[in-house]
Order: structure tokens, then C-alpha cells, then sequence
């Protein structure tokens, strides 16, 4: 598989420093604090008029992705990257690029120990890459990001197809197949585009959609399930006037720390609504934004608040349940939560709110007591059995890993790890399979780290042990500005190259990545 690199361009990597030293003026003025609600980006104003209102219209749910077929035991699904019309904005119609062309793309349900493959067809005209976050993936199927799948479709007056970046040895296939045995637990995951240089754009145009993992355990659960179990990707979104996505052209130059959109969307609809039943839900929260950080909190219409009950990570059940009054969901993170809607009378409006946002992005959607209802589902005090805490041992590897913005000479800023930006040639470490290593997160600013393959379990933040918010297993952590993270990473499955960057997919974009190879 492997292929000689050139070296990326550095024009696509660098930004200028003018606009990053005000932006580190932005953070020093805040001082060191946690910076809980410091913006992580910038907003790019949509030119769309947006909704007068809102939570005017029902929360969608993506479709259930059906296998095509059954091969040796494996489900195949097939699943088409295309152009598709969406209605987002009241009177607009959006163009997305999205997985069988709808965004979110459907819902992959696999099965804890089956095998799924998932061949993607590119019909768009662009090349993509295909990541599950979160799985357990051999390494050529993990989507590394110039493992590209290259488009059949011409862009518009071109008269042939893209024929991939300057990355070499490329060929166009028709379809590529990606692997994934599911050697893990039941756990929501999601899968997107990793386009390398170019994920944030694709991602913000659509090319993302749930991944979840059922298992035994889960199932012996008396957790509310079918209708009652909703997943809800959070992510924002501008608009041009046309109703299409607005993007920025260059936004390494104009937009390093981030883009922020200013409509926020779930499931794909802005500032939805869901009548539900007086009875608990299971809500699967992913945060799928390229920049945008959320704190979340139940505000009840008339005072009051309602309660989270914490039952998964990015990895799965935690142990035991625990309550939250709040949520920080980074970008790339899920959390799995119980909210008990008979708690609240029947007439009850309750709305998700962010309390990281600002005017109307405080708002994300509203749920409406509409009914009584019974209910036969409880959250058990023992959830899973099959978590093992890890403890730190003398002689454990120990490595550090430091996102920060680095000067690349000539007034140019680069997102880096241990001042170097990403290239695919570099190795950071090579951890040994079966291995469980100490890893150092530090920042100057908020960056989710997110590493593939391998999960971790969090065990300290800012010299103090690790925050209720970190328990389980995670795959991504937010580390925020001139704090350390300290986590215990666990490989397992498979050797091989993986990578670990950072989910704000700008600065994933700006080259805030780097490979590590399991032995
Ligand atoms: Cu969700 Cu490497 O990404
Ligand atoms: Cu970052």
C-alpha cells in the first residue's frame, strides 16, 4: 500500500500570522482560565435569510442503511457519495454532497463482531476518503487521508475526471470497499470524509453520517430502544443566498481558528423540533461540526432544568450511569444520555441549549412533551461489565504530544504537532500492538484530539484528575488552551498506520495530524 509522497504544498498549509497573533491577543486577554465559552472559530454570516423562528420544524431522522447483500458471513452495504437536493432553508433548496446523496448519510446499524463492508461509489466530482470515527478498522480501510477514492464524474468544463492530488501513484477505481470487522462493543460512531487538505470543506457540504454498534450486552439493557433511541448529529452550517452551503474559499488565509456557521442544524434541519412521549429517550449527541464546541443544558420553558444521565462515551457503555447538568461536547465527540421526559407534565417545552453559543446558536432544538405515555425501560445501576479501568505503570511508554500554532518563517503560522505539520512520510511513534502507552496532550488554544484506532481512557486534565465529563472510553478529547490532558491509550486490533490529529477540521485541514505506526 505504501506509496512515495511528494510533499504537500506549503501555501495550502500556512497562514498568515497577523491574523493567528490576534487570535492568541483574543486568548492571552482571556487569561488561563478554562475558557469555557471562548469562541474556537469565527462565524461566516450566512447571506440566506434563515428562519424566522425557531423550532418550527420536525427533527428528521437519516433512513437505516439496508446491506445490499451477504458475502461470507459480511454485510455489504453500498453507499453512492452524489450530488442530492435538500430542503434546509424555508424556500431554498440546498445542493449537498452527501453518502446516497443525503446528508446526514443513512445510518449504518452493525453488530458487534460481524463483519460489515461498506463500498463506496464517488459520483461526485471530487476525490474522497471514507473514515469510520471510532472504529476498530485494519489499516486500509481506516481511510487514511491519501488513501483516496478518486471521482468517475468530470467537474463542470473539465474534460476528464480529477486525477487525485500531487501525492502520486493514484488510479481511478470504480467504487472502493472498506473492511470493518466491528471487533468492539456497542457504541455510536460516525463516519465522514478525510479527504486530507480538504475534509472540512467536504464534511461542511454533507459527507457525514452514524455508525452505530449493537452487542449482547446492550441488548439485556432495559434502555428505551426503536423510536425511542435517536440519534442527533449537532452541526453548523451557512448559507448563501441561493440556499447553498457557504464556505470560504481560502480558509487558511481568512478563517485559521475555524468556521463557524451561524444556523444550527440537527439531524441536518435547523433549530428542529421533536414531540416525544412522557417517558425516558436515549439521545446519541455527536458533535459534527467543523469548529464548533458545545455546552449543553436542558432549559425547561418557565424555569427549571432537566437532567442528563450519562450512560455511554465515544467507546461505548460506561460502567455505571452518572447525572450531568451540562454537557461539553467537542467536535468529533459523542455522548450517549437518558433524559427522563415524565419528569416533566405533559404541555412541557423543553429546549437543548448551548450555552457556548451566542444569539440565536444558543438555541439547538426543543423537545415537546405532547403525551403521557407508559414506561417499561429503567437505567440499570450496573451498565457495562466489560469495562476495565487502566492504571499507569512504572515503565509504561510515555509520549507528549503538543498542538500548538507554529511560525513557518515569513510572518506564515502553521497548525502543528511538536512543531511539525503533518506529512505523510513522518512517523511520531511506533507503539507496540497489545500495548497500552501514556500520552501527553498540551495546547495553546482548544483543540479536540482525536486518535484513530487505538481508545483511551482519560485520567488527569490540568493537573487535576480527569473531569466527570472524560469518564469511559474516548476517542476524542477536547484539550483545552495550556492545559495537558493525560491519557491511557489501549491498541489493540490491528497493526499498521493510523494517525491522530486534531477535529476542529480546519486545523486538520492546515495540517494538525500525525501518523503513528502500530508494531
Ligand atoms: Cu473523525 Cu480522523 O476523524
Ligand atoms: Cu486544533
Amino acid at each position: 500500500m505504501s506509496q512515495r509522497l511528494r510533499p504537500p504544498a506549503p501555501g495550502r498549509r500556512a497562514f498568515l500570522g497577523l491574523a493567528a497573533a490576534g487570535a492568541a491577543m483574543t486568548l492571552g486577554a482571556a487569561g488561563f482560565s478554562r475558557l469555557a465559552g471562548a469562541a474556537t472559530g469565527r462565524v461566516l454570516a450566512s447571506t440566506a435569510p434563515l428562519p424566522p423562528a425557531p423550532f418550527a420544524v420536525p427533527l428528521p431522522i437519516p433512513p437505516t442503511a439496508r446491506p445490499a447483500r451477504t458475502e461470507d458471513g459480511a454485510d455489504v452495504y453500498e453507499l453512492e457519495q452524489r450530488e442530492g437536493q435538500a430542503r434546509i432553508l424555508p424556500g431554498l433548496t440546498t445542493t449537498v454532497w452527501g453518502y446516497d446523496g443525503i446528508f446526514p448519510g443513512p445510518t449504518i446499524t452493525a453488530r458487534s463482531g460481524r463483519r460489515t463492508k461498506v463500498r463506496v461509489h464517488n459520483n461526485l466530482t471530487v476525490p474522497t476518503v471514507t473514515h469510520l470515527h471510532g472504529g476498530i478498522t485494519p489499516p486500509d480501510s481506516d481511510g487514511y487521508p491519501t488513501d483516496l477514492l478518486l471521482p468517475t464524474r468530470c467537474a463542470p468544463g473539465q474534460s476528464r475526471p480529477h486525477a487525485g492530488d500531487a501525492h502520486g501513484g493514484q488510479t481511478t477505481v470504480a467504487y472502493r470497499t472498506y473492511d470493518y470487522p466491528v471487533p468492539q462493543q456497542a457504541a455510536t460512531l460516525w463516519y465522514h470524509d478525510h479527504r486530507m487538505d480538504h475534509s472540512a470543506p467536504q464534511v461542511w457540504r454533507g459527507l457525514a453520517g452514524f455508525f452505530l454498534i449493537t452487542d449482547d450486552e446492550e441488548d439485556r439493557l432495559p434502555l428505551p430502544r426503536g423510536d425511542r433511541d435517536i440519534p442527533l448529529m449537532l452541526c453548523d452550517r451557512s448559507f448563501n443566498e441561493d440556499g447553498s452551503f457557504r464556505y470560504p474559499d481560502h480558509a487558511h488565509d481568512t478563517f485559521p481558528d475555524g468556521v463557524l456557521g451561524d444556523v444550527q442544524l440537527v439531524n441536518g434541519a435547523p433549530w428542529p423540533l421533536l414531540e416525544v412521549s412522557g417517558c425516558r429517550y436515549r439521545l446519541r449527541l455527536l458533535n459534527g461540526s467543523n469548529a464548533r464546541r458545545y455546552q449543553l443544558r436542558l432549559d425547561v420553558e418557565g424555569g427549571g432544568r432537566g437532567r442528563f444521565v450519562h450512560i455511554g462515551s465515544d467507546g461505548g457503555l460506561l460502567p455505571a450511569p452518572q447525572h450531568l447538568d451540562a454537557i461539553d461536547l467537542a467536535p468529533g465527540e459523542r455522548f450517549d444520555v437518558i433524559v427522563d421526559f415524565a419528569d416533566h407534565p405533559v404541555g412541557s417545552r423543553i429546549t437543548l441549549r448551548n450555552t457556548a453559543g451566542q444569539g440565536p446558536m444558543r438555541d439547538v432544538m426543543r423537545f415537546d412533551v405532547v403525551r403521557a405515555a407508559r414506561d417499561s425501560t429503567r437505567v440499570p445501576a450496573r451498565l457495562s461489565n466489560r469495562f476495565e479501568a487502566l492504571t499507569p505503570t512504572e515503565g509504561m511508554p510515555v509520549r507528549t504530544f503538543d498542538f500548538r500554532r507554529t511560525s513557518s518563517g515569513d510572518d506564515q503560522q502553521m497548525w502543528t504537532i511538536n512543531g511539525k505539520p503533518f506529512h505523510p512520510d513522518t512517523v511520531l511513534a511506533c507503539p507496540r500492538l497489545g500495548s497500552v502507552e501514556r500520552w501527553r496532550f498540551s495546547s495553546d488554544f482548544h483543540h479536540p484530539v482525536h486518535v484513530h484506532l487505538a481508545q483511551f481512557q482519560v485520567i488527569a486534565r490540568g493537573g487535576h484528575p480527569a473531569d466527570a465529563m472524560d469518564a469511559g472510553w474516548k476517542d476524542t478529547v477536547d484539550v483545552r488552551p495550556y492545559e495537558v490532558v493525560e491519557a491511557l491509550v489501549r491498541f489493540t486490533g490491528y497493526k499498521g498506520r493510523y494517525m491522530l490529529h486534531c477535529h476542529n477540521l480546519e486545523h486538520e485541514d492546515m495540517a494538525m495530524m500525525g501518523t503513528f505506526q502500530v508494531t
